[in-house]
């Protein structure tokens, strides 16, 4: 068998697309939805991220406020910023890019963040309205995954679902949005005994674990959708490094129904992923109609 690969960046281009119809019917009703990203200190990565999040959120149509901070603010200053961001009623999503600096809490600053504008899903409070099936706003790249697993395979109900990686970001609320679509879930991380049987169960696999090529292909069963959230630097050829995800794509691919490349899959779905919550957050904030589809 080989597998259908699931193609995130044109996947992407079309949420893209999506959503900016609905930014323009938002701004026929008369609102803007904003976005402010927060960027402290020069992590050239983190800097890269940003640039993009301000050129796709200008190109759906709504507006971005930047803001740089050098890299020895004060946390209390940072929080005077988000002060003023939760009360701008321009701003309609708060993303503050991660990591800061080691001198900032990092939970201090993710909890003063308006949970109505929290487009990362971070904030306490949104982690709990997932688990507890309530509405909230979800987290962008397993938000993502759960689009791409939905276009898939339609309905999730009763599917055996595998999350490898059990992180704040990823494996935690993947596995809260796979139960909501009612999947049998099942995480599994660093300390799991025989993973690869665990895998090897899976009708869904999603590998969120940071660690190159680290599943191969005879975890997969047969037929099953790879969802690869792994994005690693790994040797290449000549010296040169590239790209590669947690899966170990040839082997995984001879063997799946449907797989994410890496690049391309699921990382364009992030940013895109963003926008969406922006736009959710707007509707909410106004008592607007929300898009379907867009949240969880
Ligand atoms: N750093 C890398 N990815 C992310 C993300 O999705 N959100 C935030 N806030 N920081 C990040």
């Amino acid at each position: 068998m080989t597998a259908t690969i699931i193609d995130g960046k044109a996947f992407a281009a079309r949420l893209r697309g999506r959503i900016a119809e609905e930014v323009a019917r938002v701004k026929a009703a008369g609102v803007t939805p904003g976005l402010a990203v927060v960027l402290v200190g020069d992590d050239p990565a983190s800097a890269v991220y940003v640039r993009n999040k301000g050129r796709q959120t200008a190109e759906v149509g709504m507006e971005s406020f930047e803001h740089r901070l050098p890299d020895d603010t004060a946390e209390a200053d940072l929080l005077e910023l988000i002060a003023r961001l939760n009360t701008d009623p321009k701003v309609h999503g708060i993303l503050c890019q991660l990591p800061l600096p080691a001198h900032i809490q990092t939970d201090r600053v993710l909890a003063a963040i308006d949970v109505a504008k929290d487009v990362d899903g971070f904030h306490v409070s949104n982690v709990g309205l997932l688990s507890t099936g309530q509405k909230a706003l979800v987290p962008c790249t397993p938000l993502g995954c759960l689009m791409m697993l939905r276009a898939q395979l339609g309905s999730l109900a009763g599917l055996e679902a595998v999350v490898i990686g059990r992180s704040n970001i990823v494996g935690k609320p993947m596995a809260q949005l796979l139960l909501g679509d009612s999947a049998t879930v099942t995480v599994a991380h660093s300390r799991t005994r025989d993973l690869g049987e665990v895998v090897r169960r899976a009708d869904i696999v999603v590998a969120a674990v940071g660690r190159p090529r680290m599943v191969p292909g005879d975890w997969i069963k047969p037929g099953a959708t790879v969802i690869d959230v792994g994005i690693n630097r790994a040797a290449g050829e000549a010296g040169a490094t590239r790209l590669v995800g947690d899966c170990d794509f040839e082997s995984c691919a001879a063997v799946a129904g449907a797989i994410t490349p890496v690049p391309g899959g699921v990382g364009p779905m992030t940013i895109a992923c963003l926008l969406a919550n922006t736009l959710t957050a707007c509707c909410r904030a106004h008592g607007l109609a929300e898009p379907d589809g867009l949240a969880a």
